[in-house]
């Protein structure tokens, strides 16, 4: 994914610009999350399957194939408009749980695991290269059968509740706050059984980003910040860090992709 960055560069819709930068930061609480467009979304960052989605999921896909899981309980932490995440979750799962805010996003979400648009055909296909992907007939319907959309805050996750997780692109980007950035990893890794695998993505030096008319607050962390935060509740971590063309869009820095076990 590539989150609408603060010029605004190569997005439907018009061109407003970013509201001025605001320095008192808005926190998680202060920001419309129900103003969140899904379709919008899936439109500029999802519609097509742009290289770095698909590097980033085929490493969480040989990750989560080589973690010896099975029939485990899955979470996605702030899934958004993006299914990806969860497909990666499919084979191992007795349940996946997506927690996500914001309602409109709950209601596109409970609309997809009925019955996913054909976007995300084109990312089921990257994961079933693998076998033990490629042994799941139908991802659709399993994903219907297993799949359950919870309106739930990452800072309100139960602890210990789960045994394998994903939360993408959230952690950076659902406040200007350090400290909630810091506080959702960990409420995320908390909320893993002890060994549990896991995988986060976050954008790099964010400045915020649009979705349709609506403009979200970002972290502007760095590579070292995220490193702190995660190795505070996990081990066997790896980082993978992948930086977007120039020419592409500006905005952001690049995207780190981590994947690791979460601490007892
Ligand atoms: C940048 S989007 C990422 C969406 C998706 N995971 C992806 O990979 O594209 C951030 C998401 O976090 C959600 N969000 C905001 N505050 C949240 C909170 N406190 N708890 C859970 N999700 C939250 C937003 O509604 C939005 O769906």
């Amino acid at each position: 994914m590539a989150l609408i960055p603060a010029a605004g560069s190569g997005c439907s819709g018009p061109s407003t610009p970013p509201p001025r930068v605001d320095s008192r930061r808005p926190a998680n609480s202060e920001v419309e999350w129900d103003g969140f467009d899904p379709r919008a979304y899936v439109q500029h960052n999802y519609s097509v399957l742009r290289a770095d989605d698909r590097e980033l999921l085929c490493r969480i896909r040989d990750f989560f194939a080589g973690a010896n899981i099975s029939e485990v309980r899955c979470v996605d932490v702030g899934s958004g408009a993006n299914l990806y995440p969860a497909l990666s979750l499919l084979p191992f799962a007795q349940s996946v749980d997506l927690c996500e805010l914001s309602m409109s996003n709950v209601g596109w979400l409970r609309t997809q695991i009925d019955n996913y648009d054909g976007c995300w055909d084109a990312y089921w296909r990257v994961c079933a290269e693998h076998p033990a992907y490629s042994a799941l007939a139908d991802p659709r319907r399993r994903l219907a059968q297993v799949g359950r959309v919870l309106r739930r805050s990452v800072f309100d996750l139960p602890r210990r509740a789960w045994e394998a997780g994903t939360m993408f692109f959230v952690a950076c980007s659902i406040s200007a706050d350090r400290m909630e950035s810091e506080h959702a990893v960990g409420r995320f890794l908390g909320a893993l059984r002890p060994g549990s695998p896991f995988a986060a993505a976050f954008m790099l030096g964010s400045s915020g980003y649009r979705v349709g008319q609506h403009w979200f607050p970002a972290v502007e962390l760095q590579r070292a910040e995220v490193v702190a935060s995660i190795a505070a509740g996990a081990h066997d971590v790896d980082m993978y860090e992948v930086r977007p063309t120039p020419s592409l869009r500006d905005g952001y820095l690049g995207m780190l992709l981590v994947t690791g076990r979460s601490r007892g």
